[in-house]
């Protein structure tokens, strides 16, 4: 069985090991630093394990060594932003978090591959590349996934066609500045310009950007786990199995896209390698601008990570 550790067993990690399990994907360790929590969800997660017929073994622990030999690792430990903390503080605070939980899960897996989807996510997938110093292929950040997700599920809710047919592309930054590709999105090969009428799209649009945001609105403590988990499951199903699974990603960029030394929400392959390759767009004037605009954003946050943080 391959071993896959996820580190933060809070929403998504617990999720993500939830899914994992029930696929039998891989035998599965959880580490947080809460005492008790991780060893209870892991414990209460294995005795499920016989009344579904799978033979992933679950623990949860606070102890890296447990991680040991993993083939994947997802990063999902961090704190949310409290009331009074500012955007630098939550910066500082999860780089802290997200930098050791790389360093010490790479002590004891050097072969694995890091996914990483603790906020603000393409900084702290970057933080993961540059502490650990693993080249890109094998540091991977989750969002374009997610937020491609919550665009075909609105697609599917105003056309009544099954998700399975629609098929759509959100690029760039995980943030308000992300980029929804309508021109490069369809159903079942017709353009979702031509299904959707323009104001119908724009709204659908409107709503992917701000889908996060929905969502932490009508929970009102903590923000979604069900689809970012899943989309981590995807990438790790992608990478056991070497599908060579096209679909976007963070990943870093080494002048693709004309984007250097950053992390930023493309379409990758993902398989066996981890990230094997960068998949190139055209695109119109229209989509330049918002891709622009949205890498601006992330590299701001970049550069407010390299003067808080020496690597
Ligand atoms: N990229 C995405 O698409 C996406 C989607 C959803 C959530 N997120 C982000 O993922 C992160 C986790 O979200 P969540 O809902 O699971 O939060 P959560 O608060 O439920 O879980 C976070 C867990 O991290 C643990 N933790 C804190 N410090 C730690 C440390 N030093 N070592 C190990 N564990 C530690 C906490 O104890 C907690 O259990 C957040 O940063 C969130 O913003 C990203």
């Amino acid at each position: 069985m391959n071993k896959i550790s996820i580190i933060g067993a809070g929403m998504t990690g617990s999720t993500a090991a939830h899914w994992l399990a029930e696929r039998e994907l891989a035998d599965l360790v959880l580490v947080d630093v809460v005492e008790g929590m991780p060893q209870g969800k892991g414990l209460d997660m294995a005795e499920a394990m016989p009344i579904i017929g799978r033979d992933a073994k679950v623990i949860g622990t606070n102890d890296y060594a447990a991680t040991r030999d993993s083939e994947i690792v997802i990063i999902t430990a961090g704190v949310a932003r409290k009331p009074g903390m500012s955007r630098d503080d939550l910066l500082k605070t999860n780089a802290e978090i997200v930098g050791k939980a790389a360093l010490e899960t790479l002590k004891h897996s050097p072969n694995a591959i890091f996914v990483v989807l603790t906020n603000p996510l393409d900084t702290m997938a970057y933080l993961t590349m540059k502490m650990t110093k693993l080249p890109r292929e094998r540091v991977i950040g989750q969002a374009g996934i997610l937020d491609s997700a919550r665009m075909r599920a609105f697609v599917a809710m105003e056309t009544g066609v099954s998700v399975e047919n629609i098929h759509c592309y959100v690029l760039g930054g995980h943030g308000d500045e992300m980029v929804p590709l309508t021109r490069h999105s369809n159903i079942a090969g017709i353009p979702l310009r031509e299904y959707l009428s323009a104001d119908k799209l724009e709204a659908i649009v409107n709503r992917t950007r701000k889908g996060g945001g929905e969502i932490v609105n009508l929970l009102k403590t903590g923000s979604a786990y069900y689809a970012p988990s899943m989309a981590c499951v995807q990438m790790a199903e992608a990478i056991l199995k070497d599908k060579k699974l096209i679909v976007p990603c963070a990943a870093y960029m080494d002048g693709e896209y004309g984007l250097k030394d950053m992390y930023f929400g493309v379409p990758v392959m993902l398989g066996g390698g981890g990230m094997e390759r960068i998949i190139q767009y055209d695109f119109d004037e229209e989509e330049k601008v918002m891709f622009a605009k949205s890498a601006a954003s992330v590299k701001e946050t970049h550069e407010a990570l390299k003067s808080l943080v020496k690597f």
